[in-house]
């Protein structure tokens, strides 16, 4: 049987994955295609800029940050890489052209629009002012319709992702907008927390990934120690989505470890309803009422380390995290396992070529 060499596998793995990310690669200016996905009150100059100097693309969260706290969120991470990273924005946000403006004067090259549809002057201030603009599409229908409105890039999220969640997984949205968007590059999220999968969405034409959960323990993310504690505890099946109590009040879902906040959530949601019934809260204020309380909370989780009454969002994932790491060996281990995956592929091929040979 001819041997072949390990080495010369390992060459041949790291051009073939090279070739599958390559476009997500040159759309953000990496050597990894892996977005680190902002996280509110957890990604930060330090682990937006680890992400970006291990190879990745470290995106910072606003949040509900006013625009002048974002420039000087922007400006420190800037000291600490000159890699390239991008911003995300909530474009429910009350002030979101100035943020879009302040990322544009602070020459940010990506700007992630996150949680609804973007508005043509939002997708304009950006572009017009030399910025990349992500979208996120939960459907292929909203996918279609960010592309038309002049969007460079998508980013797809399953339900198995931490944070705010649509309804589908990530394997069915991945083969229904894969196939059928060619235009820009789309970025595969949710649920992700190994290297094959990660091979796996790129060969299905991904041109990249986005991570998030797999990214909280990392050494130089700044979450609390009992934050990061909850995830290194919890499987799979801990990370829940929040549920919806009354149709009038649609919840958008929330994924997160079960704890005393969910029940409180649950709870706020009873009263508020009850409060809407009284006559006491018009529907417009009672539905932020409601939005408004995953928002705190998580804050109370993630920085102030109360992971009962706080919210400890994460995807399923967290099942995959077992240790706190530094950022550059998340990375490396991601990328290492879908060479291993490819290398594994390649010998195969070639025993079974020397087999039949020797036949
Ligand atoms: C704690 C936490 C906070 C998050 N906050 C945001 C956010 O502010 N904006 C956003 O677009 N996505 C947010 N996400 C989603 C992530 O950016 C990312 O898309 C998601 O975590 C990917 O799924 P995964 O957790 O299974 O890797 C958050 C996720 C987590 C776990």
């Amino acid at each position: 049987m001819t041997q072949v060499p390990p080495a010369a596998v390992m060459i041949a793995a790291r051009r073939q994955l090279d070739r599958l990310w390559a476009r997500g690669n040159a759309f953000l200016g990496t050597k990894v295609a892996i977005m680190g996905g902002a996280m509110t009150w957890v990604s930060e100059r330090n682990l937006v800029a680890a992400i970006s100097n291990a190879g990745g693309f470290g995106v910072l969260a606003c949040g509900s940050m006013p625009p002048a706290l974002l420039a000087a969120e922007i400006a420190a991470t800037k000291r600490l890489t000159d890699r390239p990273f991008g911003v995300n924005l909530i474009v429910m946000h009350p002030q979101l052209a100035e943020l879009a403006r302040v990322c544009v004067a602070a020459k940010v090259g990506h700007v992630v629009l996150a949680g609804g549809m973007p508005t043509a002057e939002i997708i304009k201030i950006l572009k017009d002012g030399g910025a990349k603009v992500i979208g996120f599409a939960p459907a292929l229908v909203i996918g279609k319709k960010l592309v038309r409105s002049g969007i460079d890039a998508l980013v797809i999220e399953g339900m198995e992702a931490g944070g705010h969640i649509g309804a589908v997984s990530t394997a069915v949205l991945a083969q229904e907008i894969l196939p059928a968007i060619r235009d820009v590059p789309v970025f595969v999220a949710g649920g992700i927390g190994r290297g094959e999968a990660i091979l796996s969405f790129l060969e299905m034409g991904a041109a990249g990934v986005q991570l998030g959960t797999r990214f909280v323990c990392a050494d130089e993310c700044v979450a609390h120690p009992d934050f990061k504690k909850a995830f290194i505890r919890a499987s799979a099946r801990d990370a829940v989505p929040s549920v919806q109590l009354d149709p009038r009040f649609p919840v958008i879902p929330v994924r997160a470890l079960a704890n005393k906040a969910t029940a409180a959530f649950m709870a706020t949601q009873r009263s508020v309803i009850d409060k809407v019934d009284r006559g006491e809260l018009d529907m417009k204020a009672a539905q932020l009422e409601i939005e408004h309380f995953w928002a705190g909370a998580l804050r109370r989780a993630a920085v102030d380390g109360d992971i009962e009454n706080g919210s400890l969002m994460a995807g399923q994932s967290v099942g995959l995290v077992t240790q706190a790491q530094p950022t550059a060996a998340i990375i490396a281990e991601l990328v290492d396992q879908a060479l291993a995956a490819l290398a594994a592929r390649a010998r195969d091929a070639a025993e079974a070529e020397a087999e039949a040979g020797a036949a």
